[in-house]
């Protein structure tokens, strides 16, 4: 069978990676949160990890070059499985055009971008509560403000890209259960697997 290879799309606080969490137990993917691996490089203390830190923490994204790089070699470093969730990646249209890229090297190809969409209002109010437990450094109301102008900026202009390429999904994520929300998701992988 062909891999699949999804992207999870949205704003900070869209539910991504509550959404991977169950997909990755439902269809035995692998999954590769940006996010999880820059947090890590800053706790193990590396070079990398030190240049991230001060991105993140003021809300901004780490450089394309060093992001891409780290993904590539992420993705080379997998078990085996059913495919690959890629959450919190691409955020940028640079991104979004080197993951075509590396996955076309490795004679793959995104099945699907699925995007959760969710209203402002309610991505600042989750990202609060998160910050209560997460003890994240960027779930503060300043740097939450600087990522969601950095998500409407940099990054939802790959809407329109995967658009046009005909791998966008919208599934609505404002104001319902996680259980209602990965319905949605299941049935969009779902007709892809048809
Ligand atoms: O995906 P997540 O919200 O966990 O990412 C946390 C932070 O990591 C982002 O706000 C950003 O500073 C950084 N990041 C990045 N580039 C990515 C993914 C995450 O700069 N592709
Ligand atoms: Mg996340």
């Amino acid at each position: 069978m062909k891999p699949l290879n999804i992207v999870i799309f949205g704003a900070p606080g869209s539910g991504k990676g509550t959404q991977s969490e169950l997909l990755i137990r439902q269809f035995g993917l692998n999954h590769i949160s940006t996010g999880d691996v820059l947090r890590k490089e800053i706790a193990d203390k590396t070079v990398l990890g030190s240049i991230a830190k001060s991105h993140i923490n003021k809300g901004e994204l780490v450089p394309d070059n060093l992001i891409i790089d780290m993904l590539a070699k992420v993705l080379d470093n997998q078990p085996p499985g059913a495919g690959v969730i890629f959450d919190g990646f691409p955020r940028t249209l640079e991104q979004g055009k080197a993951l075509n890229e590396m996955l076309a090297a490795r004679n793959t190809e995104l099945s699907i971008v699925i995007n959760l969409t969710v209203a402002e209002e309610e991505l600042i109010h989750r990202l609060l509560k998160r910050g209560e437990i997460s003890g994240r450094s960027d779930d503060n109301l300043e740097t939450i403000t600087a990522r969601l102008n950095v998500y409407k900026s940099q990054t939802s202009p790959l809407v329109d890209f995967y658009q046009r390429e005909g791998k966008l999904v919208e599934v609505a994520a404002n104001g319902r259960s996680i259980e209602e929300i990965y319905a949605d998701v299941e049935r969009a992988i779902d007709s892809i697997l048809a």
